[in-house]
């Protein structure tokens, strides 16, 4: 989704600008623009259709001057991806540049009224409007560039990141959140201010961050504190964090794409994620947000995780463990369907949101309609500070680092640990998981990174035989009880990536439909490691070679009756069921990055598709 960069200091903007664009490209996006102001006044705006390096080459013979500028990577929603329809917008006297990600959900009205005043529109964007509306403001009451924004603001509903340079005040960079994410890193001394939509492209200058919140305007100016007003004009002191990320956790590190380096890094993002909280030597899960809220977890008559896309898979996975582990009953919702939906919640409820990005805009407003139903709200979110992290009553991070490749590979395995933990920690606190099976999931679960890195090692293996997939049009994954979310999950790698249609399901459900499309042309990756169903799966994989299927089947080591049905066997290490999907998913994960490597499609940017989807 849409990207935004910021700069005012006494440093060029422009390298900044470019750079910080550049580590927003995984969000995905169509088109880019930067507009650059000196302290003269002087304000140029340039854009171009595409990726950001044609921005670079447009700029290269330019004289690309200032000392503050505002960039943005546009992901269209109003209108057609156009140089026209990029951002930076500028006002109807050309004195206003402004960046937006969001949706203005009344600029139709808006625009009607300002094109009453005499305003012309160049753009089909709902941002347009924004800035004539904030200019309109200024001129109408003589206002300074930031309580213009805030006026204008306030007749504006929807969501919004926005950053705003005024070419007549060319001393300051104005912004403001509503429901869309916007960080502000800090300079020593405030010497300088560099904002964008999330800490990656300013973790190379600072660490010392400030997250706005929701209706909250920011006047940045170089030397001195910055001004948080909310919309109402109350002064709100800046609370400066300390982000804890490195630059090369925010690097490919020698791999060709950052989807493959996530896939590798997992061993190591399961350890960081039970580091501190899964105590093995004394058998213990420890996790704060049991313990601090012990009561309502107890009390808890029935827990609803809302999420989308790979997380709403790991969500299915969390509700098979919190079933069988901590008895409460569970429901699996999609946050955009959950949100709009007449829902029965309330006080005696869990709402658990689980999102890599923290930011999704669906989740943020299911979990505002269970706050305002009096739930008590949890995250299991990846970015640390997010507006879901900070909506919540209580979180478990994931803890694995930043995820940059679109297709989501280390924070679903992540999401699913965290599941794991939480349910063996409240179903201890609850007294319904025995202390045997307690101890024995604990010892299973630290030998999970070792194991994943043996499954790991088979990467040449699935990449050769990746190679005889790419002719499909079309795959069906299946896979039961804990695999079945991983047969999902698989379909989804696979479609993202590689543009090949894929169906996941449960493996038993095949004979309703899906058995008709099978034949000789169609691969059936199938999961069918050694748990209670195994026979049954079984006998589906039977079904499928009996209708001419070609079958890649993921195994347990040492599985000699798939094996023999299989055209393509993987095998990965014996764990418990509940477990498995840890270990499953990986070999799925290979399989639709190879595919797609092997088609020569963009792996880490996939069409169409954004990496935090922060409209709904
Ligand atoms: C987008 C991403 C997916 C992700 C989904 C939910 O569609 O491309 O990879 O699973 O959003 O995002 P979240 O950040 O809430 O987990």
């Amino acid at each position: 989704m849409c990207g935004i960069v910021g700069y005012i200091g006494n440093r060029e903007a422009c390298p900044i600008l470019i750079g910080g664009l550049r580590r927003l490209e995984y969000r995905g996006y169509d088109s880019a623009g930067i507009a650059l102001l000196n302290h003269e006044g002087n304000l140029n705006v340039y854009k171009e259709i595409g990726k950001v390096a044609n921005l670079e080459a447009h700029l290269a013979d330019k004289d690309a001057s200032g000392v503050i500028g505002i960039a943005h990577t546009r992901w269209a929603t109003h209108g057609v991806p156009s140089v026209r329809n990029a951002h930076p917008h500028l006002s109807q006297s050309g004195r206003l540049a402004l960046v937006h990600n969001g949706i203005i959900e009344n600029y139709a009205p808006i625009k009607q009224h300002l094109s009453e005043q005499g305003y012309t529109f160049q753009s089909d964007t709902d941002t347009e409007v924004l800035v004539q509306l904030i200019e309109f403001c200024q001129q109408r009451d003589n206002l300074p560039l930031h309580e213009a924004v805030r006026r204008a603001l306030n007749e504006v509903i929807g969501a919004y990141a926005i950053a705003v340079v005024d070419r007549q005040e060319p001393d300051m960079l104005v912004v403001a959140r509503q429901s869309s994410p916007l960080v502000i890193g800090v300079g020593e001394d405030n010497s300088e201010f560099f904002v964008a939509s999330d800490a990656t492209p300013i973790i190379e200058y600072t660490n010392n961050m400030v997250y706005l919140n929701d209706g909250e305007v920011t006047c940045l100016r170089i030397g001195q504190e910055m001004q948080i007003h909310t919309l109402q004009n109350e002064h709100v002191d800046a609370q400066v964090q300390f982000v804890d990320m490195s630059i090369g956790s925010i690097e490919k590190g020698g791999f060709d794409h950052f989807m493959i380096k996530e896939i590798y890094e997992q061993p190591q993002s399961m350890r960081e994620c039970m580091r501190g909280r899964l105590l093995a030597s004394r058998h213990e899960v420890v996790l704060s947000a049991v313990n601090l809220h012990r009561a309502k977890f107890l009390q808890a008559k029935r827990i609803i995780i809302v999420s989308c896309g790979t997380s709403w898979h790991a969500g299915l996975i969390g509700k098979q463990l919190i079933e069988s582990w901590c008895r409460i009953p569970v429901t699996v919702e999609y946050a955009s369907e959950f949100r709009y939906s007449d829902a029965v919640v309330g006080p005696d409820d869990v709402v658990i949101a689980v999102s890599q990005s923290g930011e999704t805009a669906d989740t943020l407003a299911a979990l505002q309609l269970a706050r305002e139903r009096g739930a008590f709200l949890m995250g299991i979110v990846n970015a640390v500070g997010s507006s879901i992290a900070r909506t919540t009553d209580t979180g478990i991070y994931t803890h694995v680092g930043p995820e940059i490749g679109v297709a989501s590979t280390k924070a679903f395995t992540g999401q699913v640990l965290v599941f794991a933990m939480f349910a063996l920690a409240l179903g201890r606190e609850k007294g319904v998981i025995d202390t045997q099976t307690y101890e024995h999931v604990i010892d299973e679960l630290s030998r999970i990174p070792d194991k994943m890195e043996t499954v790991l090692r088979q990467n040449d293996y699935i990449a050769d035989l990746s190679k005889r997939f790419t002719y499909a049009h079309n795959f069906i994954y299946l896979g039961r009880g804990y695999n079945y979310p991983v047969a999902l999950e698989g379909a989804l790698k696979l479609k993202e990536i590689s543009y090949i249609h894929a169906e996941g399901y449960p493996a038993a459900e095949m004979k309703h439909g899906p058995i008709a499309l099978i034949d000789g042309e169609m691969p059936v990756v199938c999961i069918a490691t050694h748990h209670q169903l195994y026979e049954k799966i079984l006998s589906n994989i039977q079904e499928v070679k009996s209708r001419g299927g070609r079958v890649f089947a993921v195994v347990t080591e040492g599985d000699e009756s798939v094996c023999k049905l299989a055209d393509y066997c993987i095998q990965v290490p014996e764990t418990l069921s509940p477990l498995a999907p840890l270990l499953a998913v990986v070999p799925l994960q290979l399989l639709a990055y190879h595919v797609a490597v092997q088609k020569g499609l963009n792996v880490d940017r996939p069409r169409n598709l954004a990496k935090s989807v922060t409209v709904e």
